[in-house]
């Protein structure tokens, strides 16, 4: 997949990323990052407390500081990464204790913890966690839409309708629960929210949609809405990075092949879009200025276009590469700090166009950001 000079590179990204994360495993052994104040990792283990509250226990990026462990004790063999791991996974019991503040999101929180714990090491309680989990997300199926409901009601707004793209990374959770059970349903399940996803997000263009509206007593569509993007119509770029993605992961445990069509459009759609100097906007379809950026979504997109490379093969494949490297290499040479002094690793993450603050540390990103890495390398623990 890399030529010399790219290996070479690869394996720099690595020293640093082993010699950064050996630190900062360390500092943040019992947090449960989100973001860095100062360069110190926030913990959302303490931040809110109530079952309710979305962004403290509950928060839907939960499990991505276990994932950057299990990953790390991959790469290195290190065991103080599985111990520091389970930690977290530990803490994020009181979740389902006080059920209410659950959300679509569990797969984004239990698949790189339980269900990483349980593959790498058997252990039994992990696997119940996340069967546990794969339960309350199929439970948040709608029969009439056929699509899994995203998020619980908002302050203003009735969301009983409500799937969002990003839900197709919480798919592969449902994917492992059949495989793992035996039992077709939560399969099932899956797969019909990733067929709703292709008709009711995917644009003729290969862009896609955040928020679509299903009538949640017909199923039929409402509306769209711009989302965590800067408009009804536009062009978010986290959210066309989880379509490309997301419809790869649903390939990967399907064999559909509509699935890696689908991934490939959204792909095409992204890299025609890539800035000249890689640095990835909120919105493809934002105003010029403020030159708002995402580098969450390049770290994402690298996934996916990795994924997508690895299925299609031959010199289809080099394109995807590319973009990956482009992206990466953009990230690494100008857009990370390095030193072991600090906990975050990305420097420009965003979270939502109009969010108060935007270009921080945000947690998704450094874990994609080692995801993809590792991918490169060939021989990687992937956790979906
Ligand atoms: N899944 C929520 C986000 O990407 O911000």
């Amino acid at each position: 997949m890399l030529n010399d000079t790219e290996r070479q590179w690869l394996e720099s990204v690595i020293t640093k990323l082993t010699a950064k994360m050996d630190a900062v495993s360390e500092r943040s052994r019992n947090k449960i990052p989100y973001t860095t104040v100062n360069g110190v990792h926030d913990d959302r283990a303490v931040d809110n407390t109530t079952g309710a509250a979305a962004d403290g226990i509950n928060w839907w990026t939960n499990g991505f500081w276990g994932g950057m462990l299990w990953l790390m004790h991959h790469e290195t063999g290190n065991e103080k990464y599985k111990e520091i791991a389970q930690i977290s996974e530990a803490k994020m019991d009181r979740c389902f204790e006080e059920f209410y503040g659950l959300h679509h999101d569990v797969g984004f929180m239990w698949q790189p913890t339980s269900v990483a714990n349980y593959k790498v090491t058997g252990n039994l309680e992990s696997r119940k966690r996340a069967l546990h989990a794969a339960t309350l997300l199929a439970g948040r199926f709608n029969l009439a839409g056929g699509f899994i409901r995203a998020w619980n009601d908002l302050k203003d707004e009735d969301t009983r309708g409500w799937a969002i793209i990003d839900c197709l990374l919480n798919l592969p959770l449902l994917y492992w629960a059949s495989e793992e059970t035996g039992d077709p349903r939560f399969k099932q399940i899956a797969v019909k929210h990733a067929d709703t996803a292709i008709s009711a997000f995917v644009r003729p263009d290969g862009s896609v949609n955040h928020i679509v509206e299903f009538d949640p007593f017909n199923g039929g569509v409402v509306k769209t809405y711009g989302g965590q993007g800067h408009e009804e119509g536009s062009s978010w770029t986290r959210g066309q990075t989880w379509a490309l993605y997301g419809f790869m992961m649903s390939y990967m445990h399907t064999g559909k092949d509509e699935y890696l069509q689908a991934a490939k459009r959204v792909a095409h759609y992204f890299i025609a879009n890539i800035p000249e100097d890689g640095i990835i906007p909120v919105d493809f379809r934002q105003p010029e200025e403020p030159r708002l950026a995402d580098d969450t979504a390049a770290a994402i997109a690298a996934c996916g276009f990795i994924e997508i490379a690895k299925a299609v093969g031959g010199h289809e494949s080099r394109s995807f590469v590319s973009a990956a490297l482009k992206l990466l290499r953009t990230l690494d040479e100008s857009r990370i700090d390095w030193s072991a002094d600090t906990d975050h690793i990305l420097l420009y993450g965003t979270g939502a166009y109009f969010a108060e603050t935007h270009h921080h540390a945000i947690i998704y990103g450094d874990y994609y950001f080692m995801e993809a890495i590792f991918k490169l390398k060939g021989n990687d623990l992937y956790l979906w």
